[in-house]
C-alpha cells in the first residue's frame, strides 16, 4: 500500500508532475488558454526555446505551449533556481530540458548552446541571457559566454537564422533589449512581456514582495517583526517588497538614488536615506535594484554584527561577493542557502542565496496564483508573434492592450469578481468634451 504521507516510493519525475498539477490548479487562465490551444493548435510545427527558471509555473507554461502544438527547449534562466523534480518530470512529458540546481556558469551557458541547438523559431527569455547570445551570435561578437555555447553547437550561427521573435519576462532584460535596440542591433522584434500591465503591477510588487520573504524565512527561519530591514530600490520590485517587509511588522528604510521614487517612498510612509547611512541601521538587507555593487566595502564596513543580506534583483552582482570576500579572513557554508563572512574585526555578515535571486533560490519563485497572469501572456505572446510573423520590426513591443485586458478579465472571472457595468450615457459621457461645469 502507498503511504499515505509524502512523496515515498515516487521517483523524482513523478513528484514534479504532483507539484506542476498543484500549480496548475491555481493558474485558470493558464488552464484556459491551454484548452483554446489544444482546440486551434496555434503555434503547430513552431520550435520554442525557452530560457525561464524551471520551477511548477513554468512546466504549467510549457504544457499551453505543447498543447498549441509547439515542441519546446528548455535551460534555466538562473543557474540555481531549478526545481530538479520539475525538470524531470518535463523530461518524462518529452521537453527537452537541460537544467539541473546548481549549475557552473559553464554549464549555464553550454544548456543554452543546448537549447538552441533545437534551431528554435522563437526565443521566450527572463533576463535575456538566451536572447542576449543569440545576439551576440549572430553579431559576430567572440566572447566567454560565446565559446561556451561553441563547445556544444558545431554551427551556432546556423542554429540562431530561423528565429523570427522572442518575449522577454523581466525588467532587467527588457532593459538589455532597449539597449540592443537604440543601437540599431536587435535582429528580430521582441515583446517585452514585462512591460504589461497584468504582469508588472502583479509579479513584480506582489509576487516578488511574497516570495522574498518566503525565501528569506525558509532560509533563515528569523523573526521578522521588529527587524529594520533596508530596501534598496523603490521601483515596480523593491515598493512590493517595502510594503510587504511593513506588512510582517518590520521597520523598513528606503535606499533610492531616483527623486520621484525616493517622493514616493517617502509619501508613503517609509524612511528614505542612503546606503552610506542605511548600512549602519539594518539588520536585513533586500537589493531590488537591476544595478552592480549597491552594497559593497564602504557599506559592509559599517554593518552590525549578524546582518543578513539578500538579492531580489535578476542578477548577482547587486552585492559584492567580491568586496565581502576581500573584507573576510573567514567564509563558511551555514547551510546550502546561508553563507557566513567572517570579517577581520570579528563581525559576522550572513549572505543567502549566494547574492542570486533569494525568492528563487531559497524559495520557489512567485506564487502559481501571480505567475497565472505573466505566464498566461507570456503563451498569448508567442501565439501573436507566430500571427504576425513578418509583419512586426525589429523593436521591442509591448502586447496590444485588447491581449492584457482579456488577461485580467479572465482573472477575475477565476475569482468570482464582478466588473461595474457602465451604461450607455456614461459612456457617451466620457467621450463628451462639451460638458464641463453646469
Ligand atoms: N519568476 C518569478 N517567480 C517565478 C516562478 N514561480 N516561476 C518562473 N519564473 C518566475
Amino acid at each position: 500500500m502507498s503511504s499515505a504521507s509524502g512523496y515515498s516510493g515516487m521517483s523524482l519525475a513523478e513528484r514534479g508532475i504532483r507539484r506542476i498539477e498543484w500549480a496548475e490548479r491555481l493558474m485558470p487562465v493558464c488552464t484556459s488558454i491551454a484548452k483554446e490551444f489544444r482546440r486551434e493548435r496555434p503555434l503547430e510545427g513552431v520550435r520554442v526555446g525557452c530560457c525561464l527558471h524551471v520551477t511548477k509555473e513554468t512546466a504549467v507554461l510549457v504544457r499551453v505551449l505543447l498543447e498549441g502544438g509547439a515542441s519546446v527547449a528548455l535551460c534555466p534562466s538562473n543557474p540555481l533556481s531549478t526545481q530538479d523534480d520539475v525538470a524531470a518530470a518535463l523530461s518524462s512529458l518529452g521537453v527537452s530540458v537541460y537544467a539541473f540546481r546548481g549549475m557552473l556558469v559553464r554549464e549555464y551557458y553550454e544548456a543554452i548552446g543546448r537549447v538552441l541547438s533545437h534551431k528554435p523559431h522563437i526565443t521566450v527569455d527572463d533576463g535575456a541571457d538566451l536572447t542576449v547570445t543569440v545576439h551576440k551570435i549572430l553579431g559576430g561578437v567572440r566572447d566567454e559566454a560565446v565559446s561556451m555555447v561553441q563547445g556544444v553547437v558545431s554551427d551556432p550561427a546556423e542554429s540562431c537564422k530561423g528565429i523570427f521573435g522572442g518575449t522577454e519576462e523581466t525588467t532587467t532584460g527588457v532593459m538589455r533589449l532597449r539597449s540592443l535596440e537604440e543601437q540599431g542591433l536587435l535582429f528580430y522584434p521582441v515583446i517585452a512581456v514585462n512591460d504589461s500591465p497584468t504582469k508588472r503591477l502583479f509579479d513584480n510588487p506582489i509576487g516578488t514582495g511574497q516570495s522574498v520573504f518566503d525565501g528569506i524565512m525558509r532560509a533563515t527561519g528569523v523573526l521578522l517583526a521588529g527587524k529594520k530591514v533596508v530596501v534598496a530600490g523603490y521601483g515596480q520590485v523593491g515598493s512590493g517588497i517595502a510594503a510587504r517587509a511593513r506588512g510582517l511588522g518590520c521597520d523598513v528604510i528606503v535606499v533610492e538614488p531616483s527623486p520621484v521614487r525616493a517622493l514616493m517612498a517617502a509619501m508613503n510612509g517609509f524612511r528614505v536615506t542612503d546606503m552610506s547611512e542605511a548600512a549602519s541601521i539594518g539588520d536585513i538587507f533586500i537589493t531590488a535594484t537591476g544595478n552592480i555593487n549597491v552594497i559593497r566595502k564602504e557599506h559592509f564596513e559599517k554593518m552590525k554584527n549578524n546582518a543578513l543580506l539578500a538579492n531580489a534583483g535578476h542578477y548577482d552582482v547587486e552585492i559584492s561577493k567580491k568586496d565581502l570576500a576581500t573584507l573576510s579572513n573567514r567564509v563558511e557554508n551555514v547551510s546550502d542557502l546561508v553563507t557566513k563572512y567572517v570579517l577581520r574585526d570579528g563581525r559576522e555578515l550572513y549572505l543567502l542565496a549566494e547574492g542570486r535571486l533569494v525568492n528563487l533560490v531559497a524559495a520557489e519563485g512567485h506564487p502559481p496564483e501571480v505567475m497565472d497572469l505573466s505566464f498566461s501572456l507570456q503563451a498569448l505572446a508567442v501565439r501573436y508573434l507566430v500571427e504576425n510573423r513578418g509583419k512586426l520590426g525589429r523593436r521591442v513591443h509591448v502586447l496590444p492592450s485588447a491581449i492584457d485586458e482579456r488577461v485580467a478579465l479572465e482573472k477575475l472571472n477565476s475569482m468570482g469578481i464582478r466588473l461595474e457595468q457602465l451604461t450607455p450615457e456614461q459612456l457617451a459621457y466620457l467621450r463628451e468634451w462639451q460638458l464641463g461645469t453646469s
